[in-house]
């Protein structure tokens, strides 16, 4: 079934859902998708990277009896009851929390494990127990490590190289376990470096687009680590929402205890987006005419190359991206220059 169609069929028998991470980047994306198709949403976050504005922002966006579906647990998945209590007579979890960033991990591998790992096995307890019908979480192309095959095909991974990635395989591992195990139905979006509106342009493990944007609006340099031809799939935000409902809620049996690639199968080296960005911010910020960026070393854990196949997500549960790159920048650089740099 078509994307809008799902949309179309929730609207008319609203479920309930737990989004954790709500107050992230790609939490709050999906807790305004679901508002504003009238579901019942609790949401749970510590606001360890997550925050308020966020959530302030979906409020302004949805009607007031939207926003009155929402409920806020504010509370922590390394705490086994607190996802008890947020998991309780909900039909879907969508998992969001997580601590992201592979340098971080580097340089805190228990606290990323504690997050990524530790809660995450509290989250899968307690969504069990509460016989959810569907538990999505939020995998990693960072699974794919060091194996050389470009695109990236779900069967093939290689080694970790990060803790973060270590994490993620993990949450997969469990996944599968569980399913053998107890029977749970579980399907995990491996996504591929997610942008859109509301993804943190501060702080030291901010993601390379808000970074770069909040960097160039601002006059600060911008670095490349490497030589710039390192190359990603980036996706834009509403791709990533899509494949969420898409994978709760698919009636295809063979669609589940599943994990998909999560982008839109084209790959944009390092200066590409450099360029793209750049070219899209100049209009309003003349100082990036004669704009340069600097080079330095190659960072540790990173990948050279990222590509999606997305083909079996297109195939079992029917996503189809509508957005690529330069279509999402363009509303992405709108955001960003309204919501940040004019306020
Ligand atoms: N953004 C991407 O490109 C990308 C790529 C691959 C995977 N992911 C994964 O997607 C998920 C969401 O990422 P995001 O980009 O929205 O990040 P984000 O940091 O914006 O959101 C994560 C949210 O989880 C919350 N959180 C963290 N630890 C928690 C805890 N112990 N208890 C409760 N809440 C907690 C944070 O406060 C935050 O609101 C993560 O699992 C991340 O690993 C993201």
């Amino acid at each position: 079934m078509h994307y809008n169609e799902t949309l179309k069929i929730l609207n008319e028998q609203p479920k309930k859902w737990l989004i954790t991470g709500v107050a992230g980047f790609i939490g709050s994306n999906l807790l305004e998708t679901l508002l504003k198709n009238n579901q019942l949403v609790v949401g749970l976050d510590n606001f360890s990277t997550g925050h308020q504005h966020n959530l302030d922002q979906v409020k302004d966006r949805v009607n007031s009896e939207q926003w009155k579906n929402f409920a806020l647990i504010k509370g922590d998945i390394r705490q086994l009851q607190d996802c008890h209590d947020a998991c309780k007579g909900m039909d879907y979890v969508l998992h969001q929390a997580a601590l992201g960033s592979v340098p971080r991990s580097i340089e805190d591998p228990i606290t990323t494990n504690e997050t990524n790992l530790t809660g995450y096995l509290n989250m899968l307890v307690a969504a069990k127990d509460a016989e959810v019908k569907r538990f999505v979480y939020a995998a990693s192309s960072s699974t794919y490590g060091d194996h050389p095959d470009l695109p990236k095909v779900e069967d093939k991974i290689g080694n970790p190289l990060s803790p973060y990635a270590v994490t993620k395989v993990a949450n997969e591992l469990y996944a599968n376990v569980f399913a053998r195990t107890y029977g749970f139905k579980t399907i995990g979006l491996r996504y591929f470096n997610i942008f859109g509106q509301r993804q943190d342009p501060n702080g030291a493990y901010a993601a390379v687009i808000p970074k770069w944007v909040a960097d160039m609006m601002t006059n600060n340099p911008v670095y490349i680590n490497g030589d710039g031809e390192t190359s990603r799939d980036f996706c834009y935000i509403d791709n990533a929402v899509q494949a969420n409902i898409l994978a709760a809620t698919s009636n295809n049996s063979d669609a589940v205890d599943q994990v998909y690639n999560v982008a839109v199968g084209e790959r944009t080296t390092l200066n590409e987006l450099f360029e793209l960005i750049r070219s899209g911010l100049s209009e309003q910020f003349p100082h990036l005419d004669n704009y340069k960026v600097i080079y330095r070393d190659f960072r540790a854990g990173d990948v050279r190359h990222s590509l999606a196949d997305i083909s079996k997500a297109k195939k079992l549960l029917s996503y189809k991206p509508t957005h690529r790159i330069g279509e999402g920048m363009d509303i992405a650089l709108g955001w960003y220059v309204n919501d940040i740099a004019h306020k």
